[in-house]
């Protein structure tokens, strides 16, 4: 008696998709990658051997990495920028390992990888290495060629991720930001005692935040239902919303198939508006408070030409509910701590798009896991 059973099924621990388990992953790996690092007062990163004096010799930080991760490197640049006071420039690894880049002993390059394989970055180090430059790598992968060639390495902890469009590994990865840039900002004395205990404290608080962003799954799936026969989409934002538009740009595309584009909402006027029209979808997200008002500006813009518009802000802001088809809040909280639980509500969007148009979610066409060769 043959029982028809496919291992893989077994893995996936009850859901459809392994996409959908490592979604729901994410509130234990934010817990473990900040467990014995986060506390109000300090950091504390054991492989990350970065001292106040060492610090003092870098004039120039640089991230550099691929696809998802290189998203997450730009929430790192913003917040680098915001605590510690250096300027930093991030750059695709395929970019920066052609183009003749700045770099020198004086250099902080910071690697960000999931596998801890991919081929451009790898050679990114290498050659930034030879330079004389010194290399930090945030990665999923212990052991891997990436972090075995990095000065420094800071784990994600995500725990292993299967499907091929990154969900876990990218929050964790943020988080990871998060604790180097607060990191830093302790060493370069640019961090206050408050700011520390308001951010750590809030980082503390992902887990359940994510958890709350996760209870919002059905509501999602039925704005993917109702919209998932559309040819494009848009997302806008401005700040760190801005980059988690182009991570939910990213996830619609990899696995929906459906073509998207993310624009920083203020260049909207300088030509995207020109595609919107009757019935397009626009995905306002709206959780920094310094440009609320302005991303309200941007709905209205976009309203007016017939757009179909699904926004997230954070909660109190109500004054968005009539200016749009559908609002997700979240929880009022500090606006570095947002792209955590936002990108939860883009992943789960991506997901449904994918499965309501019958798509393989966890081996999209075309696309690897890991791209190890150019
Ligand atoms: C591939 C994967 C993406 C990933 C990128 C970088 O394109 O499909 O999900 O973001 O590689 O991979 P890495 O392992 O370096 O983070």
């Amino acid at each position: 008696f043959n029982v028809d059973w496919d291992p893989g099924d077994a893995e996936k621990g009850g859901y459809d998709h392994f996409m959908l388990k490592e979604i729901h992953e994410q509130p234990k790996a934010m817990a473990d990658t900040l467990t014995g690092r986060c506390f109000p007062d300090k950091i504390v990163l054991d492989d990350v051997n970065l001292d106040a004096e060492t610090m003092k010799s870098i004039n120039r930080i640089q991230i550099v990495a691929c696809g998802t991760a290189y998203h997450a490197g730009m929430v790192g640049k913003y917040l680098i920028e915001k605590f510690a006071r250096v300027a930093v420039e991030t750059e695709p690894a395929s970019e920066y390992r052609y183009k003749d880049p700045l770099v020198d002993a004086h250099t902080l390059l910071i690697v960000i990888s999931q596998s801890g394989e991919t081929a451009d970055t790898l050679a990114a180090i290498r050659l930034a290495k030879e330079k004389g430059a010194r290399v930090l790598a945030i990665t999923n992968v212990v052991g891997s060629s990436i972090a075995r060639e990095a000065d420094d390495v800071l784990y994600t902890n995500a725990g292993p991720e299967i499907a091929v469009a990154s969900t876990k590994a990218y929050v964790t990865q943020v988080g990871c930001m998060t604790l180097l840039a607060l990191h830093f900002g302790l060493l370069n004395g640019q961090v206050d005692k408050a700011t520390m205990k308001r951010v750590t404290s809030g980082l503390k608080d992902t887990s359940a935040l994510i958890e709350k962003a996760l209870g919002d799954h059905d509501k999602i799936k039925e704005y993917a239902y109702e919209h998932f026969k559309i040819d494009d989409m848009y997302f806008i934002g401005r700040g760190l919303d801005y980059y988690t538009c182009l991570e939910g740009s990213l996830k619609a595309k990899e696995i929906s198939y459906i073509h998207s584009d993310a624009y920083a909402a203020g260049e909207l006027k300088h030509g995207p508006i020109a595609l919107v029209d009757a019935g397009t979808v626009v995905i306002a997200v709206c959780t920094q408070e310094n440009v609320f008002d302005k991303m309200l500006n941007a709905i209205k813009e976009v309203k007016a030409r017939g757009a179909n518009v699904m926004a997230i802000a954070k909660e109190g802001h109500d004054e968005i509910i009539p200016e749009v088809d559908q609002v997700f809040f979240i929880p009022e909280m500090d606006d570095e701590i947002t792209p955590i639980p936002t990108v939860v509500y883009l992943q789960l969007l991506a997901y449904y798009l994918s499965v309501a148009r019958g798509c393989d979610v966890d081996k999209p066409k075309n696309l690897a896991k890991s791209v190890t060769v150019e």
